[in-house]
């Protein structure tokens, strides 16, 4: 299984710290954001990861994350593989997935949005993965912010809106998607969004339509760095983390 971190977009929600660097280099408590990306699928045993990112800031992630030197696989124990595919502009999730696909080959992948940071282990259902589409879940106060998905009583997913006005469950789609190869095959004739990108909401749909998409309810905490607001709840949680180990 290989990953994607996408770490493009302008971090407009963020100005005006992202006028100068990227969302996912700022720092959450005493490590910058994309770090939690990297070691969450390097302890789900993911040893093979490409960053996307813009052109314009791909030195940085470069010279902060080299080859993946300082990220062990919990697989072979030997350092996870990073390498970096360009978006030139921010297009959207569906679109910086594409730009991994030839990476990506005939593999599975997991896609991880970079400004996301999930306690919980993914371990095994990276491990356990067949086919078709696998998503996270979390409950949330604010489903408008994300893409929100309606299940049945079973817990099966219906159908996922991207941050619809009037929102039909509090079940946010977290940023962090597993899916088998025919996820380019769903994204043929994919158009762009009202907002003008290719979502990653239409392409888990499809998996939907397909009966192919299971979905996990996420039991510890989330956070979508993209405003100040939760970076600095981010931070903070990540603070208390720290030294509650310590003491
Ligand atoms: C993206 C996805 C959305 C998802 C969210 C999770 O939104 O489009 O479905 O719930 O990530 O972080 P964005 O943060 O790009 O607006």
């Amino acid at each position: 299984m290989k990953a994607v971190i996408l770490a493009g977009g302008d971090g407009t929600r963020l100005h005006p710290l992202t006028l100068v660097t990227n969302k996912h280099l700022l720092p959450v408590y005493n490590k910058p954001v994309i770090y939690y990306a990297i070691e969450k699928l390097a302890a789900a045993g993911v040893d093979k990861i490409m960053v996307v990112t813009s052109p314009r800031q791909v030195e940085h992630f470069v010279n902060l994350l080299g080859s993946g030197q300082n990220f062990k696989s919990k697989n072979t124990g030997k350092q996870t593989q990073i390498v970096y595919g360009i978006q030139n502009e921010p297009r959207g999730i569906a679109e910086g997935l594409w730009i991994a696909k030839d990476y990506i080959s005939n593999d599975n992948c997991v896609l991880y949005l970079g400004d996301n940071i999930v306690e919980d282990d993914i371990g095994e259902h990276v491990a356990n993965f067949k086919d078709g589409a696998t998503i996270f879940l979390k409950k949330v106060e604010d489903p408008v912010r994300f893409g929100v998905a309606s299940v049945d009583k079973m817990g099966n997913v219906l159908e996922i809106e991207e941050k619809p006005k009037n929102p039909k469950s509090n079940l946010a789609v977290v940023g962090v998607y597993i899916y088998d190869n025919s996820v380019f095959n769903k994204m043929t004739g994919q158009p762009k969004s009202a907002r003008g990108e290719y979502e990653i909401t239409y392409v888990n749909n499809k998996y939907i339509e397909e009966g192919t998409l299971k979905s996990v309810l996420l039991k510890k905490d989330w956070f979508d760095v993209g405003t100040s607001e939760s970076l600095f709840a981010a931070g903070n949680f990540m603070r208390n983390k720290i030294s509650r180990l310590e003491s």
